[in-house]
Order: C-alpha cells, then structure tokens, then sequence
C-alpha cells in the first residue's frame, strides 16, 4: 500500500474528504458512517439532500452487512463485483452507515467498485466509503483528477490522481425488491441487455417518485445549451460528432461508431467544448442500443431546461 493511500485513509477517518478515481468516474468519498463527513459532501458539491449516495465497499460480504441481498441481488453482485454496477436493495436497521447518506430512504445503494486505487483505499479505511461523482451537483460528472479539481479544488482535503477513468460513465442502478423484482433506477456502464441476461427484463421505474435522483431533469450539464440529434452543426455551433471526423473545433465522440469509446469520451469532450466558449454544442444522432442507451440519457439530461 502506498504512502498516499494510507493518507488518504487517514483523511477520511478524521471526517474529511478524498476524491478518488474509480473505473466509471471519480467519487467524492467520506466516511459512510460518518454523519458530518456526510454532511461535508452535500455541501462540497452544492447537492439537494434528498439526493442519496452511494456507498461503496470492497466485496459482496461486506454489502451484506449493511443491505438485505435477496438471491438476485446476490447473483448480480457476483457476476458485476467488483465493476460498475450499483445495486439498491434494502437497508438492515444493524448498519452504522449514517440516515444522512440514504436521505431518510429506508434502501441503501452499495457498489463494489474494481479501480485498483479505490480498492486500495476501502482496503486501507476498512469502513463503506459514500462517494457521489466528484463534480458541482447538476454539472457534468469528472473523469480526470483535473476535472474534479476543477469543480471542486480547495473544497476537498486530497484528490489521488489514478489517470482517466475506463469507462467513463457512472455505474448501471438496479433496484431488487424484497421480492426480487428487478428495476433499471439508471442506465449505466453496464448495458440493460447484459443485466437482462441475469434478471430478465428490467422494470421501469415509478414515473411519480424520485426512484434515482440522478434522474432529476436537468444534470450532468455543460454551461453551453445542448442540440441534440444534430446532423450537422449551425455557424457558431461546437460540434460533438460520433462515427465521424468531427469538423475544425469539434470533436468526436468516436469516429469508428464505437460506444464503449463514446462512453469514455462523453464528460471529457463536453467540458473540452464548453471551454472552447461556444454558446451551443449542438450534439450528433446516438444509436440507442448497448450503451447508446444511457449516453443518450446523460445528453438528455445535460439538455434539459435549467
Ligand atoms: O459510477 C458511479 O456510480 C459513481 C462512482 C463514484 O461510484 N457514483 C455516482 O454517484 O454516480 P452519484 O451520487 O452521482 O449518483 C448516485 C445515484 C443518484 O442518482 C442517487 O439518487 C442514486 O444513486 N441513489 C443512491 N441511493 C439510492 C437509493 N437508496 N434509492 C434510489 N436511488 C439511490
Ligand atoms: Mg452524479
């Protein structure tokens, strides 16, 4: 382990915070059973409180002390963990994580995530670690230590620099019931299709509730206003293109037409535009297959009313 993992442990045992890398993107971690250090990381991203987090551990063991797994809750933890795959189910009474962090819900989110440096550190603190994204609430998520220093630089106690995130984009939410029904809370890294191929199909959730907050109208946004499904761009327009060489002062998402590389690219290249000045990024036509499903709903988002 190195000496700054054990920093960063150290960091959060005291009650503050480390932004960390993970394979989908950084998180704003705290301790999870920590009320205040809770408290910090809504007031750190500026975040409404009704909005709960994730708590990430180290395995499928440790998940089980803090959430009632039900068979198919289990079975997606190890075929998923460690990855990018959240799962909701409900909350033991017995867990120390803080009310703060589920914001009064009686379920809990827990994620086991593979980056070897937020294994290292769950490792080094021992303890569930909540991490939102590390970006300002509603804006566009981080994939780069740079982008986490950007929105949130002197508000955070250390940032561990582990390089681009692989995937890009956060993880895929399931919700298991106690009766084992399955419901898609986010599109995410993994695609529907391949959590299907465990649960059959997925259910939608209650339009009515805030079943996900990230499913708030406006998020993940840019400061530029969004077009999307662009064939071409207006004068004046930035272009993000994808399965084509974008034109002078755009870029692509991925010139092969290659989702996972999309993916990747999604938050990098919208912050990229935006700091290019441009008033509008107008957005180039997603296939909605594979992951196509939830890049099109993080653009979406980002091109919602504000
Ligand atoms: O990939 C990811 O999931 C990243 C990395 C850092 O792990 N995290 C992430 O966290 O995207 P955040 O806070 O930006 O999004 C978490 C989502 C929110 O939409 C929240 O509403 C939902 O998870 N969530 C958390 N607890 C929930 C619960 N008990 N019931 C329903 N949704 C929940
Ligand atoms: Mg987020």
């Amino acid at each position: 382990m190195t000496r700054e993992i054990e920093r960063a442990a150290d960091i959060l045992r005291a009650g503050d915070l480390v932004v960390f890398p993970t394979e989908t993107v950084y998180g704003l971690g705290g301790d999870a059973t920590n009320p205040r250090a809770v408290a910090r990381i809504y007031d750190a991203k500026q975040r409404p409180s009704f909005n709960p987090l994730i708590a990430h551990v180290s395995d499928l063991e440790t998940a089980e002390r803090h959430g009632m797994l039900h068979a198919r809750a289990r079975a997606l933890a190890e075929r998923f963990w460690p990855g990018p795959l959240t799962l909701v189910v409900k909350r033991r009474s017995e867990s120390p994580i803080a009310e703060l962090a589920c914001a009064g819900l009686d379920t809990l989110a827990l994620r086991a995530p593979a980056h070897p440096m937020a294994r290292a550190l769950l490792a080094a603190f021992g303890g569930p670690i909540v991490a939102p994204s590390a970006n300002r609430s509603g804006h566009v998520s981080a994939t780069t230590a740079a982008h986490a220093h950007a929105d949130l630089g002197e508000r955070v106690d250390l940032i561990l620099d582990g390089g681009a995130c692989q995937l890009g984009l956060e993880s895929t939410i399931v919700a298991i019931a106690d009766t084992g029904v399955a419901t898609l809370l986010r599109a995410g890294a993994i695609p529907r299709e391949t959590i299907e191929a465990i649960t059959g199909a997925l259910s939608a959730p209650l339009a009515a509730s805030i079943a996900a907050p990230g499913m708030m109208e406006s998020h993940y946004a840019p400061r530029a206003r969004l077009r999307l499904n662009a064939a071409d761009p207006q004068p004046g327009e930035a272009y993000l293109a994808f399965g084509a060489t974008a034109p002078p002062g755009g870029l692509s998402l991925s010139q092969t037409g290659d989702l996972v590389e999309a993916a990747a690219n999604l938050y990098a290249h919208l912050r990229a535009l935006d700091a290019s000045g441009a008033d509008t990024i107008a957005v180039a036509p997603i296939p909605s297959d594979g992951l196509g499903e939830a890049i099109r709903d993080r653009l979406a988002r980002a091109a919602a009313p504000r």
